[in-house]
């Protein structure tokens, strides 16, 4: 799988998955844009892809911010030249604000996740479409959840937005087979990123977690990556508008205990 003369953008890059997609598309030749609302930590992660020889260019880009996306797009091509890959992936909760349950759910918690969760995914993927359409290719790729798949208790925005993200993958994919450009999503389960491991801090969490999951551990962000990636590569050419699965057999079983 190489990208070289290949160019992307990657949203919530300064970690987590975002971070190992950056850097797996940059190993693997390809020039990239890290962008991240925080810009000095998405620096760091461009000057680690240039240390070891890749190209990478960092900005501070506020996915929320439609004008933030216009200049991440509007990098790529002045400074790569093109724009071949999108990931959507950049996301937050409201400050101090986890879940609850959806009767205690403020109206401005709901529309923090549609802003961040599927109002950018769309800007994003709209203004990466201005330039894919004329080159007559590209592939998106963004990040949906199994929490887009099934239900968790109190955490409806994010079960709705992440739901909303896997049909807007097979609109876009429809909409645009034509053109030569491919979107899909990638469904991650329980990834042991820089959010997921205070959660984990809690008592007993990650022993729930595990148990939850049939490989009896956690996933690793270069895992989701690695899908991510083969989705964005030409190995992938043929698959437009899946929702692939990643979550070491999280949403495989019924939970019946007999
Ligand atoms: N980690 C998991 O278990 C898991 C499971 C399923 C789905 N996901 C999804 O994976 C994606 C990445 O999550 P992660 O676990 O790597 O988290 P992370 O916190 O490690 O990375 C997210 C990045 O997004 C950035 N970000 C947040 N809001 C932003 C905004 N408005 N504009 C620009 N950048 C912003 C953050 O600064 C951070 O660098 C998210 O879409 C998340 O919903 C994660």
């Amino acid at each position: 799988m190489r990208f070289d003369g290949k160019v992307g953008l990657v949203t919530g890059a300064a970690s987590g998955i975002g971070r190992a997609t950056a850097i797996g598309f940059a190993q693997r030749g390809g020039s990239v844009i890290v962008a991240d609302y925080s810009g000095t930590r998405a620096r760091a992660v461009a000057q680690e892809i240039t240390a070891s020889g890749g190209r990478a260019e960092a900005i501070k880009a506020d996915v929320t911010a439609a004008a933030d996306l216009q200049a991440a797009v509007d990098l790529a091509c002045s400074r790569f030249g093109r724009l071949d890959f999108l990931h959507n992936n950049a996301y937050s909760y409201p400050k101090g604000i986890a879940g609850s349950a959806l009767g205690e759910t403020a109206d401005e918690t709901w529309q923090h996740h549609l802003n961040v969760g599927i109002t950018a995914v769309m800007r994003g993927t709209r203004a990466a479409l201005a330039v894919m359409v004329k080159q007559r290719s590209g592939a998106i790729v963004n990040t949906a959840s199994i929490s887009g798949v099934l239900a968790d208790y109190h955490n409806a925005p994010y079960n709705a937005v992440k739901a909303a993200v896997i049909n807007f993958t097979r609109v876009v994919a429809l909409e645009y087979a034509r053109d030569g450009i491919r979107c899909n999503c990638v469904c991650p389960g329980v990834t042991e990123t820089p959010p997921i491991r205070v959660m984990l801090g809690r008592p007993n969490a990650r022993q729930a977690a595990e148990e939850a999951i049939p490989m009896r551990r956690l996933g690793r962000p270069e895992e989701i990556a690695n899908v991510v990636l083969f989705l964005a590569s030409d190995l992938a050419s043929f698959v437009t508008g899946a929702a692939v699965v990643a979550d070491g057999g999280q949403t495989l079983h019924t939970r019946n205990f007999f």
